[in-house]
């Protein structure tokens, strides 16, 4: 079966895997479609390399069907369509505080562990959620970004009739802006690109360009109750909390590698919230998969291109060097 493996040094190779048969309380699963996220992205650059075994496959955004079912496995049968959270959370410590998502130990699958870019991948079968019948299992590919969308949202705690200002309408942002709306607050998209803006108007989103952006005005002077840095820039985080409407929350998505200034003048005045959103929590995904049955949601506008498991090395190669995409799904089936 067809398997893509990174070698380090932000080489990929076009390989095999033979399926590895379940051990007890794992699934083997028949992979659909994984999507290219931004953090392959930078594992292709060779800048997680200290992080990432080689060789190794990657990628850990997809969805699949159930193949085989390992010994002590309830309530999945072959044929079920899943998804996989793709948090190994086998090794909780007190000091987690309970958060098992970002434990001290937490290990990513596809990052630290072997990922979805193959036909064959077998997992623990905690990972897995069961998609509803009939769902097209590209959009399901989304379910683990929308996951992240979910979790920013719910600790953002985005009420109805709130403004959300979503700083970085990239795949990420998007997502943000497209869940924050189902929970029924007016969303503003902050974002320098001019093809991304474009597809937050189609998706029905207003954006506006950096310094475009007048929220005062867009708020009877109010600001916004709630605002999302998912850009990661330095403009990014000090325009993030002067968005904020007095008590308003920032939430930080976005990685930020480097210290970066932030206005803590407006943290005083406005007696802001700053929280941060890592990854997501098992009932994130369960909404997430329910957002994805939403057919108003528009989410298929995403996905900018399906293309075959052969194709990956070219895939990160035309990325880093420009190529136009918000979601490139790869198609792994056999
Ligand atoms: N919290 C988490 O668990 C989690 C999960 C996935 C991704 N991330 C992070 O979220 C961020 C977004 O992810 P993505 O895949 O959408 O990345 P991306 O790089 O595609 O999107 C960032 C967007 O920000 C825009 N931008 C740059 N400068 C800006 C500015 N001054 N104002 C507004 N927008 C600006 C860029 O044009 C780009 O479209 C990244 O930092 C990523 O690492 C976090
Ligand atoms: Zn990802």
């Amino acid at each position: 079966m067809t398997a893509v493996y990174y070698e380090g040094g932000g080489t990929f190779t076009v390989g095999s895997s033979e399926p590895v048969p379940p051990g007890p309380g794992e699934v083997r699963l028949d992979v659909a479609y994984c999507g290219v996220c931004g953090t392959d992205l930078h594992i292709a650059h060779g800048a997680m390399d200290q992080r990432v075994p080689t060789p190794m496959v990657i990628g850990h955004e997809m969805s699949g069907t159930v193949a085989e079912v390992g010994d002590g496995v309830e309530g999945f049968r072959p044929g079920d369509a899943v998804v996989v959270r793709p948090l190994d959370t086998r090794e909780p410590t007190p000091a987690d505080r309970g958060f098992s998502h970002i434990g001290r130990k937490l290990k990513f699958i596809g990052i630290d562990s072997p990922g979805a870019l193959q036909a064959s991948w077998t997992v623990p079968a905690f990972t897995l959620h069961r998609l509803p019948p009939g769902l097209d299992l590209r959009l399901a590919a989304l379910a683990e970004p929308l996951a992240v969308a979910c979790h920013d949202v719910r600790r953002g705690e985005v009420a109805a009739g709130e403004t959300a200002v979503v700083i970085g309408g990239g795949p990420i942002g998007t997502l943000i802006a497209l869940v924050a709306r189902a929970r029924g607050a007016r969303v503003l998209i902050v974002e320098p690109d001019e093809t991304r803006r474009g597809l937050a108007a189609d998706l029905g989103i207003a954006a506006y360009e950096p310094d475009e952006l007048d929220v005062l005005a867009e708020t009877d002077g109010v600001g916004a109750e709630v605002v999302f840095e998912v850009s990661g820039s330095a403009p990014g985080i000090l325009a993030a909390t002067k968005h904020a409407a007095i008590r308003g929350r920032v939430v930080v998505v976005a990685i930020f590698p480097e210290p970066k200034p932030v206005a803590l003048f407006d943290l005083f005045w406005k007696e802001l919230d700053v929280r941060g959103a890592r990854v997501y929590e098992p009932e994130d995904f369960d909404a997430a998969i329910e957002l994805l049955g939403a057919t108003s949601l528009g989410l298929e506008r995403i996905i900018t291109a399906v293309e075959p498991l052969q194709r990956v090395p070219d895939i990160f190669a035309e990325l880093s060097s420009g190529r136009p995409a918000m979601k490139i799904l790869v198609d792994c089936r056999a």
